[in-house]
This record gives structure tokens, sequence and C-alpha cells, in this order.
């Protein structure tokens, strides 16, 4: 909401949201409408065809040899680490520099997050980091795809296989990237996705699968979502309710045909978002004066980045968010608190200070808009709000 005195869009310039959901396209909205319905018409909402086709089609997609349904991302994390017999007297190494479901999948199978901190640049884990931090309890590390650029894994890997240890990939933020020409998902023993609605592939609610290509872990995953039932009430093992609904699987499925678009869409967007801020922050008339405003949103050189989210860094957030906002550009911070200085997890002892890196982004991080359907006109909305901004603190600054 505008508060008086501050410039409001004109009547051709709606505001420029920071996503757009499947409504804002009638064509694929009748179509989800239609997949929806047909559900509903056979009555049969749980597990079924539409959930093994989509298993057979994601896995496919990811490159992998098995794709298991379940409810959401922090499931298939939690259902990941279950499958592995990841439990109480465990650690697994999880940045501090995700969303608070990375650290509570491991509390709620009973082992402790050992949170670590993150590259300044990439804002993402690496080898090093995990190098310091494995030790005789640590079982497991979750490297995290954070905003859809993908992490340095070949030495993650080698450190971890050395070590005996399991690498799952969070992926919840990077379907479909590729890292050295393999889909995130599929170096890992599981990798783990979510599809809330506003992710690169979104179900019309909460979902998540795990893939695989080990057919024992495939098994045992299928096994825990559904109360370890095979066949019909013979539990074979203490499991859970957590199956991806058919509902949800049908709607992916369609949505699943489009993501390679949309994810070329996010890239072609994101390269043409940075090099336009780049430019214009460049032109302004005293850049040694201007807020550092970092572009961070590069992939790296072995990887992939496919902009699930188009975060910069502005030591002047907050004030740039309220200039932004004036002028009907949406922002949003990922994520305000690193994990470790959440009450969540003031358990776990780390003080403010222990983790610098991850700090200091939280004070910085800002996330633009960028969705596939974005138009030129919309993004240079974007571009002009954070070219106002530098230039009018420039001037102030003079
Ligand atoms: C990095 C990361 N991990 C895990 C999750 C958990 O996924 P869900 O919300 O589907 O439980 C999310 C979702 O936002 C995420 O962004």
């Amino acid at each position: 909401m505008l508060s008086a005195g501050q410039a409001s869009p004109t009547v051709q310039e709606s505001p420029v949201p920071l996503t757009r959901l499947d409504f804002a396209d009638p064509a694929l909205l009748e179509e989800l409408m239609g997949a929806v319905r047909d559900v509903a018409e056979r009555g049969a909402f749980t597990l079924g065809e539409p959930v093994e086709a989509f298993e057979r089609e994601f896995a496919a997609y990811c490159e992998t040899d098995f794709a298991v349904g379940v409810s959401s991302g922090t499931e298939a994390l939690a259902l990941a680490l279950r499958a592995l017999e990841i439990g109480p007297g465990d650690e697994v190494i999880v940045p501090s520099n995700s969303f608070i479901a990375t650290a509570e999948a491991v509390s709620a199978v009973g082992a402790t997050p050992r949170l670590v901190d993150v590259d300044p640049d990439s804002h993402l884990i690496t080898a090093e980091i995990v190098a310091e931090h494995l030790g005789p309890r640590v079982r497991c590390v979750i490297p995290v795809h954070l905003f859809g650029a993908t992490v340095e894994l070949d030495d993650i890997l080698a450190l971890t296989r050395e070590a005996g240890v399991h690498l799952i990939e969070d992926a919840c933020q990077a379907h479909g990237a590729r890292y050295r020409g393999r889909r995130v998902g599929s170096l890992g023993v599981f990798g783990c996705f979510s599809f809330y609605p506003t992710k690169n592939l979104g179900a019309w609610g909460d979902g998540g699968a795990v893939v695989t290509s080990v057919p024992e872990l495939a098994d045992r995953v299928k096994l825990l979502r559904a109360h370890g039932e095979r066949p019909r009430y013979n539990h074979r093992m203490v499991g859970t309710t957590a199956r991806l609904d058919a509902l949800q699987a049908a709607v992916l499925r369609r949505k699943l045909a489009r993501l390679e678009g949309w994810n070329d869409e996010r890239r072609r967007l994101g390269a043409t978002l940075r090099t336009r801020l780049q430019t214009e922050l460049a032109e302004l008339s005293d850049p040694g004066s201007v807020p550092a405003i970092e572009l961070v949103s590069a992939p790296s050189a072995e990887g992939d980045h496919v902009f699930h989210l188009f975060v910069i860094r502005c030591e002047e957030r907050d004030a740039l968010r309220e200039h932004l906002a004036a002028r009907g550009v949406a922002s949003a911070v990922h994520y305000p608190t690193p994990i470790h200085l959440t009450e969540a997890y003031a358990g776990l002892g780390l003080e403010p200070g222990s983790l610098p890196v991850c700090e200091r982004l939280a004070e910085r991080m800002c996330s633009l808009p960028l969705f596939p359907g974005m138009s030129d006109a919309e993004l240079e909305r974007v571009v002009a709000g954070v070219r106002s901004f530098a230039q009018d603190r420039a001037t102030e600054t003079r």
C-alpha cells in the first residue's frame, strides 16, 4: 500500500509484482482447471495414475531413475533423511543462508543441524566450509541451490565420498538447473524438491518430490510417505501421511511440460536484468558515491542459474525497497534472519557474529521481480527504480 506523499504508479502502470501465478495466463488456467476436474470426476484423490505418471515424467526430467511424490519440500528432505536412517545423535551440515525448512527437516528426524556459513560472493556453501565442519557425528551434508543458482558440487561430493557421509541436494529453488551438464538433484544420493506455488514448478498448494537413482532408497521413501504400507493394511515400517495429492500431480504434469521454456525465459530475463542494471549503475555521474549495489545473480562457470529469485545486495536495502514500493515495484527479502539467529534455533547457542557472512547477507539481500511473462516494460521499470534510487543517493551524498 502506498502512503501519502509517495509517488504512485500512473493509471497505465499497474504494479510490477515479484512473481505471477497461473491465473495470469488464461489458457494455462483453463488447462489446469480441466486437469483438476478430471481427477475430481474420477474421485481418485490419493496416489494412482496422476501421481505415478508425474513421478515417471519428473524422474525423466531430472535424469534420475526414480521420483517419489510427497506432500512438501520439507517432507522430501525429512523422508530422504529417514530413508538414510539419519536420526538422534547424528549431525547434518546445513547452510544458515537458506529457508528454515532445510534445518527443520533435520530436526524433524531427531538429528541436529550443524549450521554453517556461506561464501560471500556466491552466497552458497563451499567445499572449504564443509571440510571445516566434518566431524565424527556428521552423517550428511545438505547443499542448497539457493535462488536457482547451483552450488559448486564437485569438491563437496569428493569430500563426502571420502568421509563416508551422505549428500542430499536441496533443489527446492532450482528445478531444472544444470551443474556440469547434469540436472541438480541427480548428483547427490537424493535430490529434494518443493512445489510450493511460487516455485519454478509450482503446484496449487503444497507438494514436493524426492529423486534418486538408488532403487532401495526410492522404495523406502515410497513406504515412508504412506504408513509403511504394502500391501493394504500391511505396515512394514512406521511411516506417515506425506503423499503428493493426485490433484497436485495432475496440475504439475501439465506445468512440467512447460518448465524448460519457463526456465529459459527466467535465464534470459535474469541475464537482461543484470546487464541493464550494470549498465545503468555504471553510467551514474559518480558511481563511487552510490550506496553499494552488488549484482550477484550470474551463473558460476560450471553451473547454471534458473532465477527462482533475482537477488541483489544493497547497503541501504530497506530504503531501496521503500523507493521501489513508491514506484509500484514489488520487492522482498529472502531471508531476513539467518537460520541460526531464529528463535526456533536459539537452542543451538550460535550467537550473533558466529556466522558473519550469513548475517551480513540477511541485512543486505533484496529480491527483485522476475517471472516468466515479464514484459520489457516491467523489466525497465525495475531498472529505472533501482537506478533512480542510486542516483538520488549519489546526489544527496555529493
Ligand atoms: C531452500 C528450500 N528448502 C526447503 C523448502 C521447503 O519446501 P516446502 O515449503 O514445500 O515444504 C523450501 C521452500 O520454500 C526452500 O526454499
